[in-house]
């Protein structure tokens, strides 16, 4: 090789590294913005019931990416799927207890025979990020508290139990079934995917909203479990308009279609040609 091609090789190598380095940066500090390093210590781990709750991937899609040009999300493989963000056990009347148990961190290898199916059903939109992110935080913030009661006393049995909890209770098919479907343009009432789960399951699902530039998004709806896992209205939630809602009822709900796969990295694209372009040298 010549001098020339060690140096470009050299400086190509160290761009790498520096974007890999950036990418670490970066997802340490995600971590720690959702360590929930500020969240008060609860003494007290006790809870009522569970509330499981499904997101949009489209609409967790818009957070992610929100006035940030660099990240890209992931969805799951079959298009238009609700997914799982977690299992939370709840203390009516608040949020949490969290992280009981410190010590007991999310360990890939114990969700390895049903990793692929994670994958599909409580998919990490945030590519940017590592691909155990959410479940790391899900197990070690929810699922620890989730544990005190046997169907939950193991990492296989909470994220095993969140596949099937979706499987039977799929807000795809729920709305689905009430003609709601997914629309760039035209908003949702509150009161018709109300009607929808109602319609199904016969309790009111808690309906989530998140804004971005003043449009609002549908991104999860929640219901709850007793301890026995018996369907229940999440209790202790605040009421607009007989709606468990944080959305705004003056406004329509975007309930967003799924956005293109991102092309694919820039650093791919340039590796690729600079193997072609050593070949075109060397051989
Ligand atoms: C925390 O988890 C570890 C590992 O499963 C277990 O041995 C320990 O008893 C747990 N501690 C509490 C306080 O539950
Ligand atoms: C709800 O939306 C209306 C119309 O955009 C707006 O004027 C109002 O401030 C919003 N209310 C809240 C609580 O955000």
């Amino acid at each position: 090789m010549t001098m020339c091609s060690k140096t470009i090789i050299s400086a190509f190598l160290l761009y790498l590294c520096f974007d890999h380095v950036s990418m670490l940066i970066h997802r340490s500090h995600h971590l720690i913005l959702f360590g929930d390093a500020l969240s008060p210590y609860a003494f007290d781990k006790d809870w009522d019931f569970l509330m499981f709750t499904q997101q949009w991937p489209s609409s967790q899609c818009k957070v992610w990416t929100h006035n940030k040009p660099n990240h890209h999300c992931v969805f799951p493989k079959k298009p238009n799927s609700w997914t799982v963000h977690g299992i939370w056990p709840t203390k009516k009347g608040t949020k949490g207890p969290f992280n009981c148990n410190n010590t007991w961190l999310f360990d890939p290898e114990q969700v390895r025979p049903i990793e692929s199916e994670l994958e599909e059903a409580w998919t990490n939109v945030e590519k940017e990020t590592q691909l155990y992110n959410l479940w790391a935080h899900e197990w070690n913030k929810h699922g620890t508290c989730a544990a005190m009661i046997e169907p939950f006393n193991s990492q296989l049995k909470y994220f095993s139990k969140g596949i099937d909890f979706l499987n039977k209770y799929h807000m795809t098919e729920m709305l689905n079934a009430a003609n709601i479907v997914p629309s760039d343009t035209v908003g949702l009432k509150a009161e018709d995917i109300n009607r929808a789960v109602v319609a199904k399951l016969g309790i009111r699902p808690m309906i989530q909203c998140e804004s971005e530039d003043g449009v609002q998004y549908l991104i999860e709806l929640r219901i709850c479990f007793d301890k026995q896992l018996n369907i229940m209205e999440c209790q202790g939630e605040h009421e607009v308009n007989g709606l468990l809602t944080n959305c705004n009822a003056s406004k329509g709900i975007i309930y967003p279609t799924q956005v293109q796969e991102p092309p694919p990295k820039k650093y791919l694209v340039q590796l690729l040609k600079f193997v072609n372009w050593v070949q075109w040298f060397t051989l």
